[in-house]
């Protein structure tokens, strides 16, 4: 058998972990939807998703991924063949991910080069640029192969020598970034009004979509729920505390999201712009933002994108690693072949994606367009369904000294919240999702979607054992 890769260095872990944390989940998508979901409130459920449920199935992950030393997939069948399908869904996850994941990413390429090129000289005409920009059937679907092609020179050369020297690198600087841009978003005048509707809850617009846009982010922005943190966990060596480095990875993703609402909401409120512009909020609010600066604005607005595409890099390179790393260990394909045939199908799910916000718009499946098919089908349904499983397979079907065994490095270190971790995963997490998935199911517009997403999921589990 081949030798199983490692990461290179403790370090090299933490940063590839928390890049694929950090992304578009962070700074494109929890500021659009705190912006629709009425600001600090939905932060706050969104607090307690995290920090409750999002942690602690994160260290599940870790411990499943290390015990096993395999991918999504592997791991949950070396345990257990009828589980096999809990990975399935994962690497499927990964592909429906990718197949909108990297549009996004090829915008945020794009507005690099956009604000350098005169985006900003015409402040009113930037919302029309954006929409005019991404239903356009040429320029976006350049961007997003440009994206791709990234992703694949990176994953390509496997794993210390690609995503974790990169991560190295572009993490660093997307903190710096965020930071220096928060800094000058909260000293504009009026930007108080920013921080009131980040930081002073008002209740009365939550509802049972609330919960679950807010848990479905939870799981989106930490990568969990489709075995992405399970893969990077089994390329962990033994001696690493696996507790306290989901801690680490979940505290700097939220301080990220955290970051960026800072960075975009008070200077939107300082411009008197309204929160609730849905998934255009930062290409469209930004620049806006930027424009009024002056001179200095093309400066911060490049910025800005280059901090967001390189967060988009190194989560994008993680989904690519999910999917890869199934091929390799279980259908024994070579790194290079698994990457080139994965990023392939990625390609065309992407392009009709894209399309699907321009030239093709009338064709939807459900009520929506591939794009928001793939968004909704995962975000809403799979990950969560498929963290709520691994909460049950880790609570139910694993042993629990072997977990413990895993967690304390076989009693090299100490884990003293292990009995509360354990009640969490076995009986409090399934629950809460099912409840909350409820709540979100009578509530939501596309039932239709719901109901196919747990028809594929059930239509896997029976036929599981032949994968
Ligand atoms: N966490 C990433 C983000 O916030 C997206 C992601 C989801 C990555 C699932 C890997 C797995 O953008």
């Amino acid at each position: 058998m081949q030798q199983r890769e490692n990461w290179g260095s403790r370090l090299g872990f933490l940063l590839a972990a928390a890049g694929s944390a950090v992304g578009l989940g962070n700074i494109w998508r929890f500021p659009y939807l705190t912006g629709e979901n009425g600001g600090s409130a939905f932060i706050v459920i969104y607090l307690v998703c995290v920090f409750v449920i999002g942690l602690s199935i994160m260290i599940a992950e870790f411990t499943v991924g290390r015990r096993s030393s395999l991918a999504a997939v592997g791991a949950y069948k070396s345990y257990s063949r009828n589980w096999t399908f809990v990975g399935v869904i994962g690497v499927l996850s990964g592909f429906l991910i990718m197949g909108f994941y990297p549009v996004v990413g090829g915008w945020a390429l794009a507005y690099i080069i956009k604000s350098v090129s005169g985006l900003l000289t015409t402040p009113d005409a930037i919302g029309d640029t954006f929409v005019t920009f991404i239903s356009g059937s040429v320029q976006p679907l350049i961007w997003m192969l440009v994206f791709l092609a990234l992703n694949v020179a990176i994953v390509a050369k496997g794993i210390a020598g690609g995503i974790e020297k990169a991560s190295k690198i572009l993490m660093p600087t997307l903190l710096v970034l965020l930071i220096f841009i928060g800094i000058r978003s909260v000293s504009l005048p009026g930007a108080d009004a920013g921080l009131k509707f980040l930081f002073s809850p008002d209740w009365s617009q939550v509802t049972g979509q609330t919960f679950l846009a807010a848990l479905g982010q939870a799981f989106f922005s930490l990568s969990l729920g489709m075995g992405c943190m399970i893969t990077y966990g089994s390329y962990l060596n033994k001696e690493e505390n696996l507790a306290k480095n989901a801690t680490i990875v979940t505290s700097l993703d939220t301080l990220c999201a955290i970051l960026a609402g800072i960075a975009i909401f008070p200077a939107l409120f300082a411009f008197g712009m309204t929160p609730d512009q849905g998934p255009g909020l930062v290409f469209v609010i930004v620049p806006s933002i930027f424009a009024a600066m002056g001179s200095a604005g093309v400066f911060f607005s490049t910025l800005f994108f280059i901090a967001l595409a390189v967060a988009a890099l190194t989560s994008s390179v993680s989904l690519l690693e999910v999917v890869v790393a199934y091929l390799i260990d279980e259908r024994g394909m070579p790194r290079k072949r698994a990457v080139y045939s994965a990023s392939g199908v990625m390609a065309v799910l992407c392009i009709m994606a894209s399309l699907s916000l321009g030239v093709t718009s009338h064709i939807t499946f459900l009520g929506v367009g591939a794009f928001d098919f793939f968004d909704i089908l995962t975000d809403k349904i799979f990950l969560a369904v498929g963290g709520m499983l691994l909460a049950i397979f880790a609570g139910w079907v694993y042993k629990k000294e072997d977990l413990k065994d895993e967690l304390t490095n076989g009693g090299k270190v100490q884990f003293g919240l292990f009995e509360i971790w354990y009640a969490l995963i076995k009986y409090i997490i399934p629950i809460a999702i099912a409840v909350i998935a409820f709540m979100g199911i009578r509530s939501i517009a596309q039932t239709g979607l719901m109901i196919f997403g747990l028809l594929v999921i059930a239509v896997l589990a029976v036929f599981s054992k032949k994968l």
